[in-house]
């Protein structure tokens, strides 16, 4: 072993790192293999002032997503990205060593390594047979006698699967785990179907989080912005950890535009377009012999089961189409996940997929 590598903590010498799209790559001109929105808005930036820390959370980038979600200035924080609440969540609730975290698989791969860095276990609870939460065997597993879990990720939809949350399922979920375990509600694709949030229950449960991001709907997957949204407590609790200067200036002079009431008319044009996008894909994809499953999905992603997922594969990646392979993945066997992008990019994905 190298020099270096004996020096790094155990659990990082050990480490397989998330494999985001960009590090897998892939070479072609359609990208549908991060569920990145296929256009993009132009933005002014001040450059005048660059000299300066940005403030710890920019008051109009706040302002703005209290306004948008209806939430108060005090239970929102703004972060690099979704990815960097769950990391902050994990930092800040468990104790390294003792402690663990509860995922529902298959589902986001965040969870797993942010907790495996921070020295941090991780429960499963697997999705049932529907790849739905089996929220009887998640609270069983928190209020177990011997149980360390501090935080239970649930997804909505569920990446890779599509599933969303039962609101009376999750508010059982939430009164019985009350003082024992955050609930977290990972809502980075929710402005797809905006009506199935679980933001409401802020107001009564203090163990509900809800992550979000500008990366997908808002098409702003560059500037690394998300918001971590729960009652003033757990803001404060976070607010203790994260980073002195966690939101770049820039990003918070383009989140706060994309946030103004012409940006959100535009982001809710797109997701209407997307949207449409996934009907026309889902009803073509229903028609082809070489599909077996199309998941249901609420988001701006389906995941599909092959007859032959590498023979796929190898056919998208021959026509420059990149996509997101799941066929490793226990349960996911023969799947592939397809980003909606636009109408010309899902009628060469069906073009390709005629060929076969
Ligand atoms: C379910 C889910 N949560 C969080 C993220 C991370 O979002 P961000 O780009 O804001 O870090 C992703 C990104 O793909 C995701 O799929």
């Amino acid at each position: 072993m190298s020099d270096i590598k004996q020096l790094a903590r155990e659990t990082v010498q050990a480490l397989t790192p998330y494999l985001s799209a960009r590090r897998i790559g892939g070479k072609g001109d359609v990208w549908l293999n991060a569920n990145e929105a296929p256009d993009c808005s132009e933005y002014q930036l001040d450059s005048k002032k660059l000299n300066r820390y940005p403030e710890f959370q920019p008051p109009a980038l706040i302002n703005a997503y209290a306004d948008y979600s209806l939430l108060k200035k005090n239970q929102i924080l703004a972060t690099r990205g979704a990815d960097e609440s769950i990391e902050i969540l994990i930092r800040t609730f468990c104790e390294p060593g003792s402690d663990s975290i509860l995922i529902c698989p298959p589902t986001y791969g965040m969870y797993a390594i942010s907790a495996e860095t921070c020295g941090v276990t991780v429960e499963q609870v697997a999705l049932d047979s529907h790849f739905d939460v089996d929220y009887l065997a998640v609270e069983q597993a928190v209020n177990h006698p011997t149980s360390q879990v501090k935080i239970v990720f649930l997804c909505a939809p569920n990446n890779p699967t599509g599933n969303m949350l039962d609101k009376q399922k999750l508010v059982k979920l939430l009164q019985a785990t009350k003082g024992k375990a955050l609930i977290v509600a990972d809502e980075a694709y929710i402005e797809f179907s905006p009506q199935l949030s679980q933001v409401d229950l802020i107001a009564q449960h203090g163990n509900l989080v809800i992550t979000r991001t500008l990366s997908k709907a808002f098409a702003l997957a560059a500037i690394r912005c998300g918001f971590t949204l729960a009652q003033e407590s757990v803001i404060q609790m976070l607010s203790k950890v994260i980073a002195p200067y966690p939101v770049p200036q820039p990003t918070a002079q383009i989140a706060t535009q994309a946030l103004s009431e012409n940006g959100l008319a535009v982001m809710k044009d797109r997701v209407h377009t997307l949207n449409n996008n996934r009907q026309l894909l889902q009803t073509a994809l229903k028609s082809l012999d070489c599909v077996t499953e199309i998941f249901p999905t609420t988001g701006n992603f389906v995941l599909v089961r092959f007859k032959d997922s590498a023979k796929v594969f190898a056919a998208f990646a021959n026509d420059g189409i990149i996509m997101r392979d799941f066929a490793s993945k226990p349960r996911l066997e023969n799947c592939i996940r397809i980003t909606i992008g636009s109408k010309a990019e899902m009628e060469s994905t069906l073009t390709t997929l005629n060929s076969l």
